[in-house]
């Protein structure tokens, strides 16, 4: 029922969804425009296309409904991060946790990363229980923001 994929150009007015209301508040930016979400899609895909990979953005798909995005990141050392963005009207399915779990078998077999890191800010709990659902252990807190880690698993 869940599956990540990449996204397409045709994916524009659904990211511009996912990037409003209160998910936007969360995150501390401004609702995206329907250029800055067009612009985005674009950008995925040229990221995608790099060798080697630096920023994956992969699409959370719930039936054919695009209701969210999954990052990884990786860093030079090998280490990766990971976030995610889930629209508003799609929050408590677990959705996220799901397509976290996605995300880290991607991370270590699409993507070779076996360290996965993510951070959330004080005053974003349900962000930590995704991470803990998911698997991550909480670290510490480090300039306002709490550092988890996962060792991923093949
Ligand atoms: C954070 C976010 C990704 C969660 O997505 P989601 O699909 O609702 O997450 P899930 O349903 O998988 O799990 C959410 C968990 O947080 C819990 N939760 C929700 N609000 C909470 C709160 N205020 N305090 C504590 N826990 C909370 C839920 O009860 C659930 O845990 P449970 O299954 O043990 O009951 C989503 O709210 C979002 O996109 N927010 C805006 C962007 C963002 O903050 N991204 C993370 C950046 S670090």
């Amino acid at each position: 029922m869940i599956a990540l994929r990449p996204l397409t150009d045709a994916d524009a007015p659904a990211i511009r969804r996912v990037y409003s209301g209160a998910t936007v508040t969360s995150l501390g930016r401004p609702a995206m425009t329907e250029r800055e979400a067009e612009d985005y899609v674009v950008r995925v895909r040229e990221w995608a296309a790099a060798d080697p990979v630096e920023q994956y953005v992969l699409g959370v798909d719930v039936a054919g409904d695009l209701v969210g995005v999954v990052k990884l990141g990786r860093r030079p050392d090998g280490h990766g991060r990971v976030s995610y963005v889930l629209r508003e009207d799609c929050w408590g399915q677990g959705y996220a946790t799901k397509a976290l779990k996605e995300l880290i078998v991607f991370a270590s077999t699409a993507a070779g990363l076996d360290s996965l890191g993510a951070k959330h800010h004080l005053n974003n709990p349900a962000s930590g229980r995704v991470l803990v659902k998911a698997g991550f252990t909480r670290l510490g807190i480090e300039d306002g923001m709490i550092e988890y880690q996962l060792l991923a698993r093949p």
